[in-house]
């Protein structure tokens, strides 16, 4: 198995450049289901969890081609199975965004449920409940969702919490449904306001995305799109970590502030000096880092995505801080392999307590998930010698060349056997 073996500790300086977001381009992709013409799609990362949905786009009869970071769609018209397998949700819990669309445009999805994961429980209640309220019959038989609807009706729901893939998944199913859809306690991340912008395009028509109530006009058919992915703000902002942990100076090119509002400002209260320009976001710092808490919640809030990065910058804070992980019930796997570090973090159910400045020093440590692993990395970055991250193909499915990017700022890493 891959390892990324790191040399600390190291100071990142100089310019890289944002990549499309994985969080974006899976929605993006299981929109290319509802189309019946091409979709041509534009800075697509070429990450793991991208590979496994084209491969099960391909399975539902959307044949796709690759070049370089754009992605071609085309619906193949020939009778495909309306299936999404245990083998494919099971390596990826994102597979369940073909079951809006499917259902939709087919009128039958059978999903594999996708069952727990590293960081929390994570159920699809509400995706279900979602496409019931649109006239949907869903029925959970064997492991797997199977759902139907000849066509699916217009109506109102109210997400209970807000979730991101439900509300996706809800956008897709209504663009197609007959008559309005209102949609109320959405999720207002970015990546849901860029699969709006390209259903759009694709001729659907949706008032609100982005805020907490969204309405769509169902169509009878919706055609192609040309669309470029958002940057991703995961990758972004945990460059700038890295780059505030480091004591550095970074241009992340192509950043987009207002997707890292919440982590910019902490990074500013913490003592870092952020320009914001029409280039990107720069980070440069020096001297003592300021120990400042967070709380992680839905967009607009500090992301969960970002939770485990933070914490490593933390353990490089001049006193104590509090992290507090209120979206997923697991999320903090990263903290026993950072305390291996030399960490001193304590744990008291979702609240985390870190105590500053601690010498890390390199260590053979364990990649539970996408984001402790990005964690693990920064943490190598400033340790005392080797650090080796086993298991980096968690790492592999949401960052696009770490180790280059990595490199290219002047880090010593590398990928080995
Ligand atoms: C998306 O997951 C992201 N994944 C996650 O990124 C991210 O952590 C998460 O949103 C929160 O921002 C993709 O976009 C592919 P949710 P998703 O539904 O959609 C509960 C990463 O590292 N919930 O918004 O699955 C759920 O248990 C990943 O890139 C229900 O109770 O997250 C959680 O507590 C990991 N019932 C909360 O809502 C439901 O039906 C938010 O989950 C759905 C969700």
């Amino acid at each position: 198995m891959k390892k990324l073996l790191i040399h600390g500790p190291a100071r990142l300086a100089g310019t890289i450049s944002s990549s499309g977001a994985k969080n974006a381009a899976l929605p993006l992709l299981a929109a290319s289901l509802l189309a019946e013409e091409e979709v041509e799609l534009h800075n697509v990362p070429q990450v793991q969890d991208i590979r496994t949905m084209l491969r099960l786009l391909e399975h539902l009869g959307v044949e796709n081609e690759q070049l370089g970071d754009t992605v071609l769609l085309r619906p193949t018209g020939r009778a495909s199975p309306d299936e999404a397998p245990y083998e494919l949700v099971k390596t990826m819990r994102a597979s369940v965004l073909a079951l809006g669309p499917l259902l939709a445009r087919r009128g039958h999805a059978r999903v594999s449920l996708p069952g727990g994961c590293a960081i929390g429980v994570r159920p699809i209640d509400l995706h279900l409940s979602g496409l019931e309220a649109l006239g949907a019959a869903v029925e959970l038989q064997h492991g797997y969702v199977e759902a139907r609807a000849r066509r699916l009706v217009g109506g109102r729901f109210r997400f209970s919490t807000p979730t991101v893939g439900g509300t996706e998944n809800l956008l897709m199913a209504a663009s197609l449904a007959r008559g309005t859809t209102v949609l109320e306690n959405c999720a207002r991340e970015p990546e849901i306001v860029d699969l709006a912008r390209m259903l759009s395009a694709m001729g659907a028509v949706i008032e609100g995305a982005g805020e907490e109530t969204i309405t769509i006009e169902g169509q009878d058919s919706l055609g192609g799109a040309h669309h470029s992915v958002i940057p991703d703000r995961i990758q972004d902002g945990t460059y700038l970590i890295a780059a505030a942990m480091t004591r550095g100076d970074v241009l992340v090119e192509g950043a987009r502030p207002a997707d890292l509002a919440p982590l910019l400002e902490k990074l500013d209260e913490i003592g870092a000096l952020v320009e914001t320009t029409d280039r990107g976001i720069r980070l440069r710092h020096e001297g003592e880092i300021r120990p400042r808490g967070i709380v992680t919640e839905p967009f607009p809030g500090f992301p969960t995505d970002l939770q485990a990065q933070y914490m490593a910058l933390m353990t490089q804070a001049k006193g104590s801080s509090t992290v507090v992980e209120t979206v997923f019930e697991n999320r903090f796997q990263h903290v026993l392999e950072l305390v291996r570090m030399g960490a001193d973090i304590r744990i008291d159910g979702s609240y985390a307590r870190v105590h500053g400045p601690a010498q890390l020093s390199g260590a053979s440590v364990m990649a539970t998930d996408l984001r402790a692993s990005a964690s693990l990395v920064l943490a190598g970055l400033v340790a005392e010698g080797e650090t080796r991250v086993h298991r980096i193909y968690h790492l592999d499915r949401g960052y696009e060349r770490m180790e280059s990017k990595l490199q290219k700022l002047g880090a010593r890493v590398e990928r080995i056997d």
